[in-house]
Parts: structure tokens; C-alpha cells; sequence
């Protein structure tokens, strides 16, 4: 290990000693630094994530500090992701973006989408393993704060991450954020939680559990059941940004219909507000936001959410939000 003191590694991570972290999911297009800052005053995630940010040789991301602030006092520890392939391009990057203010850094091994995959990025470095050595220990070197690694369970075999173990703990990474399906699996069938709750007995590196967590009773299971260090939320807190505030039984599990509508309308029309000072025009505003509405899943809203997808223009938007009860 490069850092084989453990209270060294302890001092680093983005959370307290014996909390159990709830972290919302990094997701491009989605957690952008005005949905952060959203979901900062409601749902109130322990650790947030920026989207990926793309790193290869010749195109070097540049990092504003403002990047970073979350916009609210309560803001939490912020983790910037980096995707690539190239090692010494991603140390690079990793340096930037802590002369910009970033603490902790997170590297992408699991995105198993088209142009990104085809470059080697992301989840297909699983399918080359022995390339990872290099990178992840060449981003531990620079990298001041914590260094973790987010990653499915293998490329075609979700036994994989077994074997990469070991190699893992060498590097020093101080935790790692597990997604139970494979890259080629995509997001077909169900995060399979049996290979989270083995890779938390088989390493010493605090294991954060992602993947279909949707309700809190899914997330108390897992923190009940499986040694895991915390829980990482994605689709299932975009749908419902109070999830973080239901597992930490601060509020309702299982809101009636007249909270979860009032929910609907204040986090709705705080992102509108929000967007609508980031991106540019109606158009766009209202394109972003339909990402967040795709993923709005409560059949009692199912009618209303159709219509605000269908929206031209965001007085139209605030006029139908109103109207959900
Ligand atoms: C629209 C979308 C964008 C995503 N973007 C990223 C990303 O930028 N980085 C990443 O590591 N994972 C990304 N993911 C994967 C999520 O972080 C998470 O691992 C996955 O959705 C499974 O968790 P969930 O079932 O809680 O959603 C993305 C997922 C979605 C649906």
C-alpha cells in the first residue's frame, strides 16, 4: 500500500469517522452545480459528486474555483470526478483541479456509455486491467486529499472485482463506490447487492454501496445487511431528493400524497429558478429540467409530469407546477 497508516487514510475521507455517508451520485447532465446546490438545502446529501469531467492528452479541463461551492453554508464535501485513459494526462488534471480548491478526487471506472467507452474510458479500462496500475498510483502520488475509485463489478464478469482487490488496496485509494453490474450489462436487470456485501468482508477499504436504491427501506437493507461504509444515491434521489433525509429518518419513509406533492413543487420550481440563471432561454432551461422529470417515477403524478415535459415556455411550466397537488 502507499499509505499503509490507516488513521493517514481516515484524516482524508470526505466524511466523519462513524458516520455512515449517504452521497448523491455523480450523473452528467444531470448534478450540475445548480442541482448540487438544490439538493444541498433539501435532501441535504453528507457528500456530493461534480458530473465527470473529461480529461485526455491535449485537452486538459480547466477549473474554475467557483466550480466547487455548492452556494450554501451547510454545503457538503464536494468530490470532482475525473474520466480518462491517459495516466500522466489525469495526474495532471488531478493537480489543476486541486490548485482550484479541489479536495477530493474520484476517478470514473464505470460509465459504460458509447464514445467515452470506445476510448478506452471509464468502465472499458476494466476490460484492460493491467493499465490501471500505473494510473491509479500515479494519481495517489499527487492527489492531497482522498483518491477513490467508482466502479462496476467487472466488465463482462461480475466476479472481476474480486480480482482487482488487491490491486486496489496497493494503489492507496482511501474508498471505493461500487456499482454490482457489469459495463456490458449497462443498466439492465438489478444491481446485485450479494457482490456489494461480499466486497465489503473481503477488503479493508471502506466500500460505499451504489445502484437501485430507490426507497429507504433499500437503503436501510443494505446498511443493515452488508458491511458496507455508506450509500451512494443516484436515479432514486433525482426522483425524490428528500431520500437522504428519509433514510436518516429525519422524515417521513413513506410520504402521503399532499407531502410528496408539496415536495414535487418546491424542488421542481427551485431547480426552474436555478437553471434558469445557468443555461440560456426557455428552451434550454426547460430541456435540462425534462432529464430530472424523466426519472420522476410516482404514478399519482404521472399525468401532471407528461405535460411538464411538453412545456414550450417556463411561465407555462410555473403555471402547471401550481397546480400539483
Ligand atoms: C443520466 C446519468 C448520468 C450518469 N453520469 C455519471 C457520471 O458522470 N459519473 C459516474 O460515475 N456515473 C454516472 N452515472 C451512474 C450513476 O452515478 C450511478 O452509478 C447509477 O445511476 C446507478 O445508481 P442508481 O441506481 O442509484 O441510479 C450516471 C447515471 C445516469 C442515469
Amino acid at each position: 500500500m502507499l499509505h499503509p497508516d490507516p488513521s493517514l487514510s481516515g484524516a482524508r475521507l470526505p466524511w466523519s469517522d462513524g458516520q455512515k455517508p449517504l452521497m448523491l451520485a455523480p450523473m452528467q447532465g444531470l448534478t450540475n452545480a445548480a442541482l448540487r446546490e438544490v439538493f444541498a438545502g433539501l435532501g441535504r446529501p453528507d457528500v456530493l459528486f461534480t458530473e465527470f469531467v473529461r480529461v485526455a492528452p491535449g485537452r486538459m479541463p480547466v477549473f474554475a474555483a467557483r466550480q466547487w461551492a455548492a452556494g450554501s453554508p451547510a454545503a457538503a464535501p464536494l468530490v470532482v470526478q475525473l474520466i480518462g485513459h491517459d495516466g500522466s494526462s489525469l495526474a495532471t488534471a488531478a493537480q489543476a483541479a486541486q490548485q482550484a480548491g479541489a479536495r477530493h478526487i474520484n476517478l470514473n471506472l464505470g460509465c459504460p456509455h458509447g464514445r467515452m467507452t470506445s476510448a478506452s474510458v471509464g468502465g472499458n479500462l476494466l476490460a484492460q486491467p493491467e493499465r490501471l496500475v500505473s494510473m491509479l498510483t500515479g494519481l495517489r502520488k499527487v492527489v492531497i486529499g482522498s483518491f477513490s475509485v467508482k466502479l462496476r463489478a467487472g466488465y463482462d464478469d461480475p466476479g472481476q472485482i474480486f480480482s482487482l482487490l488487491p490491486m486496489l488496496e496497493d494503489a492507496g485509494i482511501d474508498f471505493l463506490i461500487l456499482h454490482p453490474r457489469t459495463v456490458t450489462q449497462s443498466y439492465a436487470g438489478q444491481a446485485d447487492h450479494a457482490i456489494t456485501a461480499a466486497v465489503a468482508e473481503r477488503t479493508c477499504l471502506p466500500v460505499i454501496a451504489n445502484g437501485d436504491i430507490h426507497r429507504a427501506a433499500d437503503g436501510w437493507q443494505l446498511l443493515d445487511q452488508t458491511g458496507v461504509a455508506g450509500l451512494m444515491l443516484g436515479r432514486g434521489a433525482i426522483a425524490d431528493p428528500l431520500l437522504f433525509e428519509r433514510l436518516r429518518r429525519n422524515v417521513s419513509a413513506k410520504p402521503n400524497r399532499q407531502q410528496r406533492a408539496a415536495l414535487l413543487r418546491r424542488y421542481l420550481g427551485e431547480v426552474a429558478d436555478r437553471y434558469a440563471g445557468l443555461f440560456c432561454g426557455d428552451t434550454q432551461v426547460l430541456g435540462k429540467i425534462r432529464e430530472i422529470l424523466k426519472l420522476i417515477d410516482d404514478p399519482a403524478f404521472a399525468k401532471i409530469i407528461e405535460k411538464l415535459k411538453k412545456c414550450r415556455n417556463l411561465e407555462l411550466f410555473n403555471a402547471l407546477l401550481a397546480q400539483l397537488e
